[in-house]
């Protein structure tokens, strides 16, 4: 009896959407990044990805959200409006969108990845059919596909030379995937190391191996989305503090690229296949209803 009212009302609202829409289901992808107030940078990475994403799914409208308040705040001031995340779902629903994917920009499944999980999931009944997209770093065949997009990309270097990658670094338990990515890049062969500006491994971990290694020159890259704070500053900045400043002090030749991941193509086109996956993974529970 309970089961034939839930068909009924499933039939009913099917009814209603077909009145409402004329059989034109609304559709959106939500990307959603950390943001950046380094506009320049928003369009070559954050922009750019949308716009990837979009063109690979003419039948969705593709929004944008980001996780950071203060981005937002910085951004609003100079007349440039961004939602959250809980508005940009909320805005959808009102709007009559029935299907969302929201597709992360993160890198990790870390603490903001878990925080976008749990603002979707508000949305259970909002939408009737709703998703949440894996970002780069999640199963080991995502690290495999991102390292090599990534890799294909870096800079040749020679003997006694190699690419640093400053990663976030986070205190939750998320962090431990910057391991696995060193652990595939010297799996690879690949002349880079990982260090991170908040957590760890630190730039103390990457110099001992630098030393170990016998390398005196150095090109740092920021493992991060965008070319933003972190980049400009910690990384390439000329305070005493950044990582260029130490290297250069300890008597490393150094030189610094501020090219955010979301600039290579080659990344682009993973979030566009981690939205491919999703929608891949609700036809098929659709299908086994
Ligand atoms: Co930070």
């Amino acid at each position: 009896m309970r089961l034939q009212r839930t068909l009924m009302l499933l039939v009913l609202s099917g009814t209603c959407l077909i009145a409402v829409y004329g059989g034109n289901v609304k559709k959106a992808i939500l990307v959603v990044s950390f943001g950046t107030s380094y506009e320049d940078n928003l369009k070559l990475t954050i922009e750019a990805t949308e716009k990837r994403i979009a063109a690979a799914f003419p039948d969705y409208e593709v929004r944008r959200a980001f996780t950071s308040s203060i981005v937002i705040k910085v951004l609003k001031k100079k007349g440039i409006l961004v939602n959250e995340v809980d508005e940009g779902l909320a805005e959808l629903a009102a709007q009559g969108f029935t299907e969302c994917i929201v597709q992360p920009l993160h890198l990790i499944t870390g603490e903001e990845y878990h925080q976008v999980v749990k603002t979707v999931a508000k949305y259970r009944t909002s939408f009737s059919r709703l998703a949440i997209g894996m970002p780069l770093f999640a199963e080991t065949a995502g690290y495999f596909r991102t390292l090599d997009a990534i890799c294909a990309n870096n800079p040749t270097v020679g003997s006694g030379e190699a690419i640093v990658f400053m990663g976030h670094g986070t205190h939750h338990p998320a962090n431990s995937s910057y391991a696995l990515i060193q652990m595939i890049l010297e799996a690879k062969g690949f002349p880079v190391y990982v260090g991170t500006v908040e957590g760890y491994p630190d730039l103390d971990w990457v110099m001992d191996r630098l030393d170990r290694d016998g390398i005196k020159m150095v090109t740092l890259l920021p493992l991060m989305l965008v070319a933003g704070d972190h980049a400009n500053n910690d990384m390439a900045g000329d305070e005493a503090d950044s990582w260029k400043s130490i290297l250069t002090e300890k008597g490393f030749a150094v030189r610094t690229i501020l090219r955010g991941l979301g600039e290579v193509p080659a990344v682009q086109d993973i979030y566009v296949s981690r939205v491919r996956e999703v929608l891949a993974s609700i036809d098929s529970a659709d299908d086994a209803d």
